[in-house]
């Protein structure tokens, strides 16, 4: 998220707007937490994770009193246009937002879940993955040497994309996603595949999913019906949201800040920056909200192929 305040700073200042800097998203707008931004208010940032501008859930930009306190804010500090980073609920206040009020605003996908329809990839999401793959490719050493079946949950709250892409990265025998279901003679057959031949362990990724259950669920299932497999369960969690972004986060993130400013100069309002086939597109708030980004199938059975 950093690249892009850096890119959205810094382009907004050379197309000669002036930038104000919102501490902690819409709660900001709400306190008044705003400061004028400078070039080097942005200085040193690209290469940090995490956000300089901090981040709360604001639940009270989820009633129409809150918002209308954000937009009388916004004219107090002479806003006239946002530039909204953040996953599905920032952009789905973004919406109401633009609704309810006459306020450009221009939105770009910053999550590492990856689940925004209209853009091939999100702000964050190879950073997350290139984590999981570290993390993986660490627990295989003690799996291998110690014969056993792992479960590794990773984030993506009701989306597959990073335990699908994660376990083709990371060399897993299967992926455990909402969006297919797995039952569990299913996943045997998956699991066996690593434990064939020369190889004695297998590795599972699980989304995080209440439809799934998670890791721990799908051990236990496992457990009950094969006690013969040693089993193990490693929860991610937050490594995946942290740390210095790849390179390609960087370079997406400041091509999509750019872009930001290219859209209000454009008099474009209320779509968010996406990225298809590595063209910059503007996608209206309600499809990429709305329309659900759906896994691509291949990479499943590329999955099952390669874990044989
Ligand atoms: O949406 C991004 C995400 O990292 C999800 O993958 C995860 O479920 C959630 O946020 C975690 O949120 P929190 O840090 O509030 O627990």
């Amino acid at each position: 998220m950093n690249a892009a305040i850096r890119a959205v700073t810094r382009s907004a200042i050379y197309n000669n707007f002036e930038v104000k800097g919102i501490y902690r998203g819409y709660k900001g707008l709400l306190t008044g937490e705003i400061v004028p931004f400078m070039t080097n208010n942005v200085s040193n940032i690209i290469q940090q994770g995490g956000t300089i501008l901090k981040t709360v859930r604001c639940n009270e930009f989820r009633d129409p009193e809150g918002r209308r306190a954000a937009f009388e804010t916004m004219k107090k500090e002479k806003i006239d246009a946002l530039v909204v980073i953040g996953g599905d609920g920032s952009l789905t206040g973004a919406r109401i937002f633009a609704q309810e009020f006459d306020v450009p605003i221009v939105g770009l996908p910053g999550t590492i879940d990856n689940d925004l329809y209209g853009t091939d990839t999100t702000i964050g999401y190879d950073t997350a993955l290139n984590t999981i793959v570290q993390a993986v490719d660490k627990i295989r050493d003690t799996a291998t040497s110690h014969e056993r079946l792992f479960f590794i949950e990773v984030m993506g709250r009701d989306a597959g994309f990073l335990a699908l892409n994660g376990a083709i990265a990371a060399g897993a025998e299967a992926a455990i996603i909402p969006e297919i279901f797995t039952e569990v003679d299913q996943l045997e057959e998956l699991i066996k595949n690593g434990f064939r031949k020369s190889k004695n362990s297998s590795i599972v990724l699980v989304a995080e999913s209440e439809e799934t259950g998670g890791a721990f669920e799908m051990a236990e299932r496992v457990k009950k019906e094969y006690p013969e497999y040693d089993v193990r369960v490693t929860i991610l969690g937050h490594i995946q949201r942290g740390g210095s972004p790849t390179a390609y986060d960087r370079i997406l993130a400041s091509r999509m800040g750019a872009a930001a400013i290219d859209a209000l100069l454009d008099d474009q309002r209320n779509v968010m920056i996406g990225i298809q086939n590595d063209t910059i597109v503007y996608v209206p708030f309600s499809k990429a909200i709305k329309k659900e980004k759906i896994v691509n199938r291949d990479l499943l059975n590329t999955l099952r192929i390669l874990s044989t």
